[in-house]
């Protein structure tokens, strides 16, 4: 239901977490250096380009806190991902909410235009929560090209892995171009870490260095380091895991749509089912059979990828003719 990776960590993981935890009487780094240059070395780029954070919403928190001033415009589409306006709250930031176009598209020309307008930030969400789209690397190119130099642009790649590589942006190699561009993701969610609140972004060393001064001091917990290196290790097993879930996505987009259900096509490990209408329907459905998923009142229905037996309790569910 939030959009977690629904299997278990891998053994192997856990096995270093278990051991690592032996030592949690002693503080983490007061900084999180070490896991700053393991990611670093795993993306290959300088350790001054990286940010790590608590979760990929902890490091949106520091770039909004480094970039925003009170009352000035956050902008970004909307509906999106249920942090950003928390995040602008927090911020003291005005949100500006821009429509998503029909299809579940964001609005890019409409978020350049508020952010053209008056604006400290923007956040785009590729692909995209709750929708599952994706907007292309020219889309987003030409996007960032219209950003004002001075303001922040965060692009939330936080389910980037669940895109077929051949459609994936290059968005890490902008960040070299654009000194205001943070390319955010996370371990949470192709890597099974969401509980161990690991996210990072990339960006310009000046930028870095500005989200870096809203570190919390031992803020990440000395088990995450562990976590991530183990997941490193075992990048290629997790990949099969990301493959897997894909697989079952589609096939409960084709179930889905056979059964007449309006379906979007996904670029995540989560479906959106088109259906203003029915969402109650669908809710009490899916209720029936143990299975929750994210319901938006007059807008439709998030559903996540589940394990095999949950995607067949969710396509016996909603396979009666409606
Ligand atoms: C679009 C998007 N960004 C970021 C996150 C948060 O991820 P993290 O666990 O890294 O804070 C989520 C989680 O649901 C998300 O949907």
């Amino acid at each position: 239901m939030l959009n977690e990776n629904p299997l278990p960590p891998l053994a192997s993981v856990a096995e270093e977490i278990a051991r690592g935890a032996g030592s949690i009487n002693r503080y983490p780094e007061f900084y999180p250096e070490h896991l700053q240059s393991v990611v670093a070395e795993w993306l290959g780029f300088p350790e001054e380009w990286v940010v790590v954070g608590s979760g990929s919403v902890g490091v949106a928190l520091q770039a909004l806190q480094a970039h925003v001033r009170p009352g000035n415009g956050l902008v970004y589409g909307w509906r999106n991902f249920d942090a950003y306006p928390l995040l602008a709250d927090m911020t003291g930031a005005r949100a500006v909410q821009v429509p998503l176009l029909p299809g579940g598209h964001q609005d890019l020309t409409g978020v350049a235009k508020e952010a053209a307008a008056d604006a400290d930030a923007v956040i785009v969400c590729n692909p995209h929560n709750p929708t599952g789209q994706l907007l292309s690397a020219d889309e987003l190119e030409e996007f960032i090209g219209l950003i004002p130099a001075d303001t922040l642009i965060v692009l939330d790649e936080a389910y980037i892995e669940f895109v077929e590589r051949s459609q994936r942006p290059d968005s890490l190699k902008w960040v070299r171009q654009y000194p205001n561009l943070l390319v955010l993701r996370t371990f949470s969610k192709a890597y099974g870490l969401a509980g161990m609140r690991v996210g990072y972004g990339v960006a310009h060393p000046e930028m870095a260095e500005r989200i870096n001064k809203f570190r919390l001091p031992y803020s990440m917990s000395s088990l995450s380091v562990v976590a991530v290196e183990a997941s490193i290790r075992e990048q290629r097993e997790l990949e099969d895991r990301v493959r897997h879930i894909v697989a079952e996505r589609e096939r409960v987009v084709r179930g889905l749509t056979e059964s007449g259900w309006s379906v979007l096509p996904s670029h995540t490990n989560f479906l959106w089912l088109d259906e203003p209408a029915r969402v109650d329907q669908v809710g009490a459905a899916l209720d029936r059979v143990g299975v929750r998923a994210r319901l938006y009142p007059g807008d439709g229905v998030r559903l996540t990828i589940g394990e095999r037996a949950s995607n067949d309790a969710v396509l016996s569910a909603l396979s009666s003719p409606r």
